[in-house]
């Protein structure tokens, strides 16, 4: 009886929080009370934590320590709550496309050629992101120096959240038996684990497309210790240098979206601190920016050095993907990714199906005009028929074209690509200027080294398999009609497999010439290199990077899980910590 009452009390609670969190961007405009915009902070304020960044991993921290201290957390981009663009699965490429100073997608183009995107909204990242959700393996976790049940907990909390099981249209589920029976197995079944073996993966998409992000996590935090400033952009990270050994950071300078200089400041108090979240790109040009990277660069640019730190923006690193368009003789429906292939020998294989029509009149809210491909795009920069360095805006005008050309069929299918772990290769981020705006010079400087063009090789040798697998038999054509796929190919801005008698290119040559990014580029700021163990600055007192610009490989087989989980867990850490102090310090 007393069993049965709790199970129903806990079925309603289960179905309010359901309801909740399932209850749609369009309302909620004004989600958070604490959601406030730069131009309406004063000229000075006073915090315990400044955290600089309010992205995948920003959030999660800045709600985390909301509940014991005063936290001030500083966004350059706007809300996502009311971005039509962000909270659909169906409006995917649509940010990505926009290249407008408003958009929620920073475009960039590495020197390496490859086109790519940051995020510039609350949420990061995992506002523009493909939604496939999936931890580290306990390996890496172990690496990272991380506690492991510190951090299980820390990946249950947001889980609880904004990560939801999908549901697998039929083209999913044939790549899922086409994984298996090329012999990537066991078939690990739905999880969040990384593990040898075919699985499939969570989403932060929910069962009606809805987007759910670290912008969500926010939900957790206690209204009266937090406040988000949105369109706050940082430049600046101020030090205590006088009559100091190692400088302190005590106050960041922002810019509101008129244009005017702000302050904030941390509150006397020995453990009061600023962390940087502002991700791969935003991380090691902001410390840079404040004088803390190498001198001869900073120089350059008359940045006045607060700390010669050789190490800040080196190790940049961005997994190669390259990816294969499977047409299909059958109707597939949009999917983004949600099965996912460990092998053995360095290579995660996913894949994304259906493309996006906007036809003008139809109820469809996207923006992207014309037919498009999803996740690969020309409009979003993913363009793999010419070779990075080839990828011009004209060359993407040519490539849309020419899709707004085809038939609707022709873009019945989908792509399988494959993802390299780690990577081995490295690059490195240099600043342009000093314009917080613009983005750093960045090369990663894709299969360098050659086991990651290995990888890449056997990778599309495993994919070229798949296809031919009989699970995925309805999802593409025969060899008989082979002729017909490639004669579509042809005019087509994708790729197909180098088969054709005219390609003649090495499949070494044809990994260089087709390589995109998967966008899990990380580095700049690495644990051991820039931040210890810690996350706190070499060098530097009253500072931490918190972010994906830590990492030195990928965590998992897509990062933004082990991202949102490292915010709240330094949050947890942090918190924990001090009072531990305050408690040690009493007794005393
Ligand atoms: C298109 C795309 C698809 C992806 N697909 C997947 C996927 O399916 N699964 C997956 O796991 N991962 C995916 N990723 C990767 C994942 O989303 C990122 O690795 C992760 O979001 C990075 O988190 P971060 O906290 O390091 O940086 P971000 O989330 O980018 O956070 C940095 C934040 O700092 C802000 N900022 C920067 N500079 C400043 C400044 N000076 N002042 C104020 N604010 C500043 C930015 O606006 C941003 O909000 C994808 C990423 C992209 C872009
Ligand atoms: C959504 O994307 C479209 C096309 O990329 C763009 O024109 C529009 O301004 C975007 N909307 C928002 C709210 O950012
Ligand atoms: C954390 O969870 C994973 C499963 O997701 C498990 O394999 C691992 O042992 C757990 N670690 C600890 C320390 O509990
Ligand atoms: C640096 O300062 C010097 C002297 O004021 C000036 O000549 C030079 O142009 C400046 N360089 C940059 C990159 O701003
Ligand atoms: C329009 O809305 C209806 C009902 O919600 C839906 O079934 C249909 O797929 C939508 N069409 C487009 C083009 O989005
Ligand atoms: C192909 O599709 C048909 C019709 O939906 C189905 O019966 C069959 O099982 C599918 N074949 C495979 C290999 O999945
Ligand atoms: C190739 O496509 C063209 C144009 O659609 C068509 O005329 C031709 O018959 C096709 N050839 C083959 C071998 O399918």
């Amino acid at each position: 009886m007393e069993c049965s009452t709790w199970r129903s009390v806990s079925i309603i609670i289960l179905f309010t929080i359901l309801s909740f969190v399932g209850s749609g961007y369009s309302q909620q405009a004004e989600r958070y009370s604490f959601l406030n915009q730069a131009a309406e902070a004063p000229i000075t304020s006073y915090y315990d934590y400044i955290i600089i960044g309010g992205g995948t991993a920003g959030c999660p921290l800045a709600a985390t320590l909301s509940h014991n201290y005063k936290v001030l957390l500083l966004e350059r981009g706007d809300s996502p709550y009311s971005n039509k663009n962000v909270s659909n699965l169906m409006n995917f490429p649509d940010t990505l496309a926009d290249t407008s100073p408003t958009s929620a997608a920073q475009r960039f183009v590495s020197e390496d050629g490859v086109i790519n995107s940051r995020a510039r909204v609350l949420g990061g990242g995992s506002c523009l992101n493909a939604g496939f959700y999936t931890r580290a393996s306990p390996n890496y976790v172990r690496e990272a120096g991380w506690d492991g049940r510190l951090a299980n907990e820390s990946y249950e909390w947001v889980e609880k959240v904004v990560v939801f099981e999908p549901t697998m249209p039929k083209w999913q589920t044939a790549l899922r038996n086409g994984l298996l029976e090329v012999g990537i197995t066991p078939f690990n079944g739905f999880t969040y684990d990384h593990e040898f073996g075919t699985k499939i993966g969570g989403t932060i998409f929910d069962g009606d497309g809805n987007r759910h992000t670290a912008a969500d996590l926010l939900e957790y935090a206690n209204p009266e210790g937090l406040n988000v400033l949105l369109h706050a952009r940082v430049s600046r990270i101020l030090f205590k240098i006088e009559g100091r050994v190692r400088p302190k950071a005590y106050g960041v300078i922002f810019w509101d979206q008129y244009g005017k200089r702000h302050k904030a400041y941390l509150n006397q108090g020995a453990d009061n601190e600023i962390i940087v979240s502002a991700g791969a790109l935003g991380s090691p040009q902001l410390l840079m920016m404040s004088g803390v990277g190498p001198r001869d660069q900073l120089e350059a640019l008359n940045i006045s050095v607060v700390l010669d730190q050789q190490m800040v923006g080196q190790g940049m690193s961005d997994n190669p993907m390259n990816a294969i368009f499977v047409p299909s003789p059958n109707p597939v429906a949009t999917t983004l990714i949600q099965v996912v292939g460990i092998t053995k020998f360095g290579c995660f294989i996913e894949g994304a199906s259906g493309s996006n029509f906007i036809i003008s009149g139809s109820n469809f809210t996207g923006g992207t005009p014309g037919r498009n491909f999803g996740m690969f795009s020309p409009q979003t920069g993913q363009l793999a028929t010419v070779p990075p360095k080839e990828r011009t805006p004209e060359a993407i005008a040519r490539a849309v074209e020419a899709m707004n050309s085809l038939e609707e069929s022709h873009f019945q299918g989908g792509f399988i690509l494959e993802k390299i772990r780690g990577p081995i290769s490295t690059g490195f981020l240099k600043l342009k200027n000093r314009n917080i705006d613009d983005n750093p010079s960045v090369t990663f400087n894709y299969f360098k080294e050659p086991i990651d063009l290995e990888r890449c090789v056997r990778g599309i040798q495993t994919i070229e398999r798949i296809i031919k697998s009989p699970g995925f038999s309805n999802f593409t054509y025969s060899d008989l009609q082979m002729g017909t796929l490639l004669n579509i190919s042809t005019r087509f801005p994708v790729n197909t497999l180098p088969r054709s008698s005219e390609d003649t290119r090495s499949p070494e040559q044809y990994c260089r010439d087709t390589v995109m990014t998967i966008w899990h580029y990380h580095g700049g700021c690495q644990v051991g290199q820039v931040v210890d163990l810690d996350y706190k600055v070499f060098g530097t007192d009253a500072l931490r990077v918190v972010d994906g610009s830590t990492f030195r490989f990928s965590p998992g087989t897509n990062p933004q899980a082990t991202v949102m989980m490292l915010g709240r867990y330094m949050g947890v850490r942090i918190q924990n910590e001090r009072l531990a102090r305050q408690r040690a310090a009493r007794e005393t």
